[in-house]
């Protein structure tokens, strides 16, 4: 099948593409200039439509014979004064290619959300992945919704940072208590769920919710991935306000770990059945000590 990819220079779509790949699709991949190199790799493989959402007119005609439309493109901070917003992002450009492929005949439609996704989060990150669930479901597409929970994979921001943070600072941070659960899900579970998806017609009409097999506080994780590099983490429980009010300070600048919004989606505490999951796309779960280990192998 011929699938029109966005979001797939991205850490998940980076690693869905060979997976895409490997079951004989063809990714036809909306990149925007500069982001090339980010799945250089692949590129004799697949087809690449420079562009960005805004400037749809552009690259539209380009798109020729496509069986299916999946949509990863997300963000996790917001710089307002640029336009770059949740609502932008996540709702706006959803609808932007709902309607885009209405227009052009395809049916099928593959969308990430995110465990968590609810009017009533506290975070702009998972009302706005709602806004666009809700609009998708309104439209006549063939729609799969997934929403995973936090992915953990090789190449992982998360992961880099706690690494980098345990070998450059004498004592870890903590927000709050820590005790706040997780249920961190194995990349190759989310990308099986999607190739998956473009085949197998139960899933249309469906929202699938994607978590682990473990569930964990906070606290937990940090030790396990500590002990999964053979060390031992330090940590420092430090006031929710403090934290909140640093992240918010330093909320625009990109190099900065953490935003408030994760600070808030962290003590949401997602997590899920996701029986429903793994059946209907006959996935075996992967065991935390077993992702972890993997998304730090060299
Ligand atoms: N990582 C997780 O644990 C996790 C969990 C649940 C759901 N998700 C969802 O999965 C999706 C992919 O996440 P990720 O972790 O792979 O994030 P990522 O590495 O930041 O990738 C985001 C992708 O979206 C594209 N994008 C960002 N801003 C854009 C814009 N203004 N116009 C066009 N494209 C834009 C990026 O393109 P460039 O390369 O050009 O920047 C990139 O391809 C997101 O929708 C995210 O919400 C992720």
């Amino acid at each position: 099948m011929r699938i029109f990819l966005t979001g797939g220079s991205g850490y998940f779509g980076s690693n869905l593409i060979p997976r895409l790949l490997e079951a004989g699709h063809k990714p036809v991949c909306l990149i925007r200039k500069g982001s090339e190199s980010k799945i250089e790799k692949y590129l004799n493989d697949i087809e690449i439509i420079s562009g960005g959402i805004s400037d749809l007119s552009s690259w539209k005609d380009q798109l020729k014979d496509i069986d299916a439309v999946m949509n990863l493109i997300g963000i996790i901070r917001e710089f307002p004064s640029r336009g770059i917003t949740f609502k932008r992002l996540h709702y706006e450009t959803t609808k932007i290619l709902a309607d885009l492929a209405m227009e052009i005949g395809v049916k099928r439609f593959i969308q990430m959300s995110a465990l968590g996704a609810s009017p009533d989060s506290k975070s702009g990150y998972h009302r706005t992945k709602y806004m666009a669930e809700q609009y998708l479901q309104k439209t006549e597409l063939d729609w799969t919704i997934l929403r995973p929970s936090f992915i953990i994979g090789k190449g992982n921001d998360f992961v880099e940072t706690v690494t980098n943070l345990m070998d450059s600072a004498p004592l870890f941070p903590i927000i709050g208590n820590g005790e706040y659960r997780m249920q961190p899900v194995d990349i190759d579970n989310v990308t099986a769920g999607f190739v998956q998806a473009l085949t197998n017609d139960k899933t249309i009409g469906k929202i699938y919710e994607i978590g682990g097999p473990d569930r964990f506080s906070y606290k937990q994780m940090i030790d396990l991935i500590a002990q999964a590099r053979g060390k031992k983490a330090r940590k420092v429980h430090m006031p929710i306000f403090l934290m909140k009010s640093i992240a918010g300070a330093f909320e625009y600048f990109k190099s900065f770990p953490l935003t408030k919004s994760q600070i808030n989606m962290l003590l949401e505490e997602n997590f899920t059945d996701s029986r429903e999951y793994f059946e209907d796309f006959d996935i075996k779960p992967i065991i935390f000590d077993e992702s972890i280990r993997k998304a730090l192998s060299q």
